[in-house]
């Protein structure tokens, strides 16, 4: 793979990865992996400066609002911060400070720090007018978060009435911080979800996120959040004083972030103000009190009672801070010192094999559970056989835990001196630990397989996979529910979901009447997923929820995507060879294709079903959309095209019909539209063309 195509694949994955974590909190990887994808990129980029798009997410802070709240623009960007993981970056990063600053050594040696710890939750902006709560917003893209005013205001250390101050408040005044959930809260609403069979959350930060993202306010008012004000961001406003209706005092601007001469002094008056100030950070001189404070910030990390991954280390000076001023995405006054991941001994009690929906027979650790980076551990892959013998695992000995981002553990390998005497090597089993039928790993491949296809182990997990949140979504049909109907005789694939009568669930274990009934509903709800949702259930090799969108939004439904030759597939865009390959060997197979014909019986929706009563005017045609519509999301403009026959892709060739234009359209699609004298459209030109076929007159 070339540079080229290796940056546009990471970003790619990146925008992936955010989606994940910011919008739907749920990531798949640790947060040191997405650094390290993240990495990888600026380093690309840096080394080919003519290869940074527009959009490359190194050009931007967070993800895209998801459009769940209304979105809420910041006046002030909501900028992110570069980070150090070593006391060398430190040293580098105030090196460049100093040279940009034109500072000697004996000025270096006398700058002043303000550390603080780097609260793990998810930065809010809150506004305050004539000293009442009047909004709050996300950071969302850095540009526009989302509106949370209703869900903040339930968090208890947000005042929502500013103290007030001698000198009077101004009209206008925002003040930043980190909404985080405290360990104790978090492990209490973990407790509450598993009593109640909800999904749990990895982290307390992810909890928070999903807290503060709640469409009704009383769910977040039940989940004990908190907040740490850090910034004071200046109004510009005229000001009003707050004493004025009873003292009659004359107003007097209340001096903001830009006008206080340091970080300090505004930390002290967002204390006045009635906020929560991390009583941690410290006002130190020089570098090595920085790396010091640093150390001892980290030795009490988990006596603090709420999450960290780092220290934010900030010049205290707001005039040298305005001289060094920002690049596109972080100041230059500051910058995030990140914990190295964190480690843990703790006991290896069992290596164990587990059978995936492939087939796939992973190894795992089976720990003795210990804490590590504020949850508790007892479980973690060890990947494939050659892993473990490399590490030289051996159940009885004592392991070295990480948990890196706190999101996925690690078992880094045995603490030798501790091995008792003749404790024998680990061997792969032999046999399949649910069917008992050997289990094969071919020459030159690191993975081990069950290959007998009626495993039920594989069986459970393909269900499961069916029934899980980005494919059908079935709520309440996790691996342990799957398993007891798999038991009962009640489903052997996933198809039989469709078939499951309340009666025949009323009477199992743990099922009520009520939840029988909630379990048939949720089923049935299914049926109508969107299709990208079904073609992630079918479980075919390197389709994903992107993959998935692309082949939806590229075919419209599933029947023209088995239909379709791998060159089709691989002109559609965001699909490449090998997954080309992929889908078309999976709906070749005959088992495949007669699961689909049973989806079909049972009444599952394949994509465009209501194309047959729209006039098929489209037929065959591609229409790019860009930029905002008024009366279509982007995801209903593509299903109007996909419902009349049409296809959207998400590049302008020269064999698109029309490019849709809206509000805020993408350069580079305008320039390509321009260059290859496609037709360029606007709302009610669509409108026209969808009705129709036909472009308007003079596009
Ligand atoms: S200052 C322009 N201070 O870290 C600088 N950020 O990686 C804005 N964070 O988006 C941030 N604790 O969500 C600052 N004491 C602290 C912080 C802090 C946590 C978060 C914040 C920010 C992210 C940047």
């Amino acid at each position: 793979m070339n540079e080229a195509d290796r940056a546009a694949e990471l970003r790619r994955q990146i925008a992936h990865h955010q989606r994940l974590y910011f919008e739907l909190d749920a990531p798949e990887i640790s947060d040191a992996d997405f650094d390290a994808l993240v990495d990888e990129l600026v380093a690309i980029e840096s080394a080919h400066p003519e290869l940074v798009t527009a959009d490359s997410p190194t050009q931007r802070v967070g993800s895209a609002p998801s459009g769940a709240f209304a979105p809420a623009p910041h006046r002030v960007p909501m900028m992110s911060l570069d980070k150090v993981v070593s006391f060398e970056e430190l040293v580098a990063w105030g090196a460049r400070t100093k040279r940009l600053l034109g500072l000697d050594d004996e000025a270096a040696s006398g700058l002043r720090f303000v550390c603080e710890p780097k609260i793990d939750g998810l930065s809010i902006s809150i506004t305050y007018e004539r000293g009442r709560y009047a909004r709050a917003a996300t950071r969302g893209d850095g540009r526009v978060g989302e509106d949370v005013t209703e869900n903040v205001r339930t968090i208890e250390t947000v005042p929502l009435e500013l103290a007030a101050q001698p000198t009077g408040l101004p009209a206008e005044l925002e003040v930043r911080g980190e909404v985080y959930l405290p360990i104790e809260a978090f492990e209490e609403l973990n407790a509450r979800q598993e009593a109640a069979g909800e999904k749990l959350f990895a982290n307390p930060r992810n909890a928070a996120a999903g807290s503060l993202r709640q469409r009704d306010p009383k769910v977040t008012a039940g989940r004990a959040l908190s907040l740490f004000a850090y910034q004071l961001v200046s109004a510009e406003v005229a000001p009003v004083s707050v004493e004025d209706a009873t003292s009659g005092e004359k107003a007097v601007e209340l001096e903001t972030a830009s006008a206080l001469g340091r970080q300090s002094d505004s930390l002290e008056l967002i204390r006045r103000l009635g906020f929560a100030v991390s009583p941690e950070i410290e006002v130190v001189a020089g570098l090595e009190a920085v790396y010091d404070f640093c150390q001892r910030l980290e030795e009490r990390r988990h006596r603090l009672g709420y999450e960290i991954d780092g220290a934010v280390v900030k010049i205290d000076d707001a005039s040298l801070q305005a001289r060094l001023g920002a690049t596109s995405h972080a100041p230059r006054w500051a910058v995030a010192y990140k914990f190295p991941p964190e480690e843990r001994a703790t006991r290896l009690e069992a290596i164990m094999v587990s059978i995936g929906r492939t087939g796939r027979a992973t190894p795992f650790a089976k720990l003795r559970p210990v804490q590590v980076g504020g949850s508790t551990v007892s479980l973690a892959s060890l990947h494939n056989e050659d892993q473990v013998i490399l590490k030289d695992l051996r159940p009885g000995d004592t392991v070295v835990v990480r948990k890196a981002g706190d999101v996925i553990p690690e078992v880094v390998g045995p603490v030798l001196a501790e091995r008792p005497e003749g404790l024998p090597a680990w061997q792969f089993p032999k046999l399949c630990p649910v069917c008992r039928q050997p289990l094969v790993r071919l020459e030159g491949e690191a993975d081990t397989y069950c290959v007998n296809a009626e495993c039920p182990g594989q069986q459970l997990q393909r269900i499961a996979h069916f029934a899980s949140r980005s494919a059908m979504d079935i709520e309440g049909l996790g691996e342990q529910r799957v398993h007891q109907l798999m038991e009962a005789g009640l489903v052997s694939d996933a198809t039989d979901l469709y078939h499951l009568e309340i009666d025949q669930l009323a009477g199992l274990e743990g099922f009520a009447e009520i939840s029988a009934r909630n379990l048939v509903e949720a089923v049935e709800a299914s049926r109508h997923r969107p299709l990208s949702n079904l073609l992630v259930a079918l479980g075919i090799r390197h389709v994903g929820g992107t993959v998935a969108q692309a082949l939806a939004r590229g075919f419209g439904d599933l029947d023209r995507i088995m239909a379709a030759s791998r060159e089709e597939l691989e002109a559609t865009e965001g699909i490449g060879g090998i997954i080309a390959e992929s889908i078309c060997s999976h709906f070749a197979a005959e088992q495949n294709r007669a699961f689909v014909e049973r989806l079909r019986r049972a009444g599952v929706s394949f994509g465009a079903e209501t194309a047959s009563d729209k006039a098929q005017t489209l037929a065959g045609a591609s229409v790019v959309v860009t930029g905002s519509l008024d009366g279509f999301s982007r995801k209903e403009a593509e299903e109007a095209i996909a419902e009349r026959g049409g296809r959207s892709p998400g590049s302008v060739s020269a064999k698109t019909r029309a490019v849709v234009v809206g509000v805020s359209p993408g350069a580079s699609k305008l320039a390509e539209a321009e260059r290859l004298k496609v037709p360029m459209i606007d709302e009610a030109g669509f409108r026209h063309l969808l009705e129709t076929g036909e472009l308007p007159a003079g596009a």
